[in-house]
């Protein structure tokens, strides 16, 4: 049965108040998610500190995450950040052999860009794949850039700034043929649609929790593939990734059996309440109801983008496209400012604005979005 999507967005107080867009950047705050940082606050006045209830949170957070994704709990850091999980990945592996390359597309990230480059002192080839004359990158340009010499290809799943969804069953097919790894940064994509990473075969997959995941800033997750944990050694570590936390030995660094092994200090307990209770709602809800929810919205959204004659720059195909309806504007901050001067929620990337649908959003948004842009137009539409 269908979610009653209606109900749900009653639990998002902002939602009365404003045509909510924005969940690509952050997302509308759960009356859930709320009580639970309300929780973490009560505790700490009571009882001062409460690690052995804090530390089940962070569990409780390392297992919803792994239900999310489809994977074994024993294959999710809880990281503080998608840079954190992407960093002790990185320090894991070595670029002095005959593998050193790592391609990345003109879709990324910052943190999932400059954390290569970063590496390049230590041997690192950094490779981007272009996007085509489209604007989107075809697995063609992937095909070009993967060889032999391909130790990972790390590629976003949903692109920030214009929405594109890339291939990923193809450009995995593709790096298995070179014998490269696969890492996904699925930010962009995950909690707004399903994601199973064994069914994508991807080998290790970076997120957070402050976007769909209904959570908060300052968490995020690493999954690593399982047969490839025990051959990884980060150096960037702590003593929270050793296999006994409780060992407090200053003479070894002894790294978890699992993914754990990719964490680092004190989890961020607070984060790990909101984290915990967001995750819970995104279940009970149901990402493959989400996603065909958003992917309907979406549609929606670029159809009436058409008809008022300001197209979105976003692929119109499901297959190609997240979440997010880029639009192209003359000025791209000022017209988010005016947007949100009538209570239209959105946010400016590289020329487009963005909006980000969830399955709290519903026609109204998609109407209310679009009077606003209507008045907009002459100012900053296409000319
Ligand atoms: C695709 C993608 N990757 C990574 C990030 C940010 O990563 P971090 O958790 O390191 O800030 C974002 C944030 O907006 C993102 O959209």
């Amino acid at each position: 049965m269908e979610p009653n999507f209606q109900a749900l967005r009653k639990e998002f107080p902002v939602l009365e108040r404003k045509t909510y867009l924005n969940s690509g950047s952050y997302c509308a705050l759960a009356n859930d998610v709320k009580a639970a940082f309300e929780a973490y606050i009560e505790e700490r006045s009571l009882l001062g500190a409460n690690w052995e209830l804090w530390v089940t949170k962070n569990e409780s957070v390392r297992a919803l995450t792994a239900t999310l994704l489809h994977a074994a709990p024993d294959e999710i850091a809880v990281t503080a950040s998608v840079s954190a999980g992407l960093n002790a990945l990185a320090s894991a592996l070595h670029f002095s052999g005959p593998r050193d390359k790592v391609v990345i597309s003109d879709f990324e990230f910052p943190t999932n860009a400059q954390i290569w480059h970063a590496q390049e002192p230590r041997g690192a080839r950094i490779v981007h794949v272009p996007r085509a004359a489209d604007g989107y990158i075809p697995l063609e340009n992937f095909a070009k850039a993967i060889d032999e010499q391909t130790q990972l290809v790390a590629i976003t799943h949903v692109c920030y700034r214009n929405g594109a969804k890339l291939d990923i069953p193809g450009i995995v097919r593709l790096a298995r043929a070179k014998g490269a790894k696969v890492l996904l940064d699925c930010y962009q994509s995950v909690g707004s649609m399903d994601i199973d990473v064994k069914a994508l075969d991807v080998d290790f997959a970076a997120g957070g929790m402050l976007k769909y995941l209904l959570g908060t800033a300052g968490i995020g997750f690493l999954y690593v593939r399982d047969s490839f944990i025990q051959s990884l050694v980060p150096t960037s570590t702590g003593w929270f990734a050793q296999a006994d936390i409780g060992a407090m030995d200053i003479t070894a660094n002894r790294p978890a059996p699992n993914a754990r092994r990719f964490e680092a200090g004190t989890p961020a307990v607070v984060n790990c309440y909101a984290a915990e209770a967001g995750l819970k709602f995104l279940l009970a809800v149901g990402a493959p109801a989400i996603e065909k929810r958003n992917y309907a919205l979406t549609r929606r959204c670029m159809q009436r983008l058409e008809e008022i004659g300001w197209p979105s720059i976003t692929p119109a195909q499901n297959e190609r496209r997240g979440a997010t309806v880029a639009v192209p504007s003359r000025d791209s901050g000022r017209l988010s400012a005016q947007l949100l001067k009538r209570d239209v929620v959105t946010s400016p990337r590289d020329g487009n604005v963005r909006a980000s649908f969830h399955f709290y959003n519903d026609q109204d948004d998609v109407e209310s979005f679009i009077a606003a842009m209507k008045g907009l137009r002459d100012s900053f539409g296409p000319r």
